[in-house]
């Protein structure tokens, strides 16, 4: 489809990335139909990232996730999700093509900046998680 999902992160937030990020957003040919300012709660972040549940990190995922303020977004495109994992770059930002978000503002394989739906499927999942069918205009 036309359309993904994303959150800015609480590092990013924290350390004042969201004018840039979102800029990069615009700048990559995404529109913005949706967008919201939230913290999640250690019980909303577990259950966002419940896919992950069994692996080593779930619990430093999820006490990340919980730590701080985030933008959560649905961005419209054509081919959205594959074009914006590419702008996104690498989860491990040491990986990550130069000039990518988690490139330029990323701190570690955990605090990366930002997330991407990996799926048609999960992108509309992970919307309707932080939106109503109002706000999805
Ligand atoms: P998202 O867009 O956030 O879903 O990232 P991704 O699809 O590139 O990576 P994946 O879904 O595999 O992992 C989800 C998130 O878990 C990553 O973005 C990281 O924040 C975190 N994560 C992945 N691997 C590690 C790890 O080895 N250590 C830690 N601390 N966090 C990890
Ligand atoms: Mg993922």
């Amino acid at each position: 489809t036309n359309k993904t999902f994303t959150m800015i992160k609480p590092d990013a937030v924290a350390n004042g990335h969201i004018g840039a990020i979102l800029d990069q957003i615009i700048k990559g040919g995404f529109k913005i139909t949706a967008m919201k300012y939230t913290k999640l709660s250690q019980e909303t972040a577990g259950k966002f990232y419940e896919v992950h549940k069994e692996r080593p990190f779930y619990g430093e995922l999820v006490d990340f996730m919980s730590s701080g303020t985030i933008v959560a977004a649905i961005l419209e495109k054509d081919n959205a999700v594959e074009d914006f994992r590419k702008l996104i770059g690498a989860t491990d930002p040491a990986k990550a093509e130069k000039g990518t978000i988690r490139n330029l503002f990323a701190q570690s394989i955990g605090a990366n900046a930002i997330h991407g739906s990996d799926s048609d499927e999960n992108a509309k999942i992970e919307g309707s998680f932080f939106f109503s069918g109002l706000e999805k205009f």
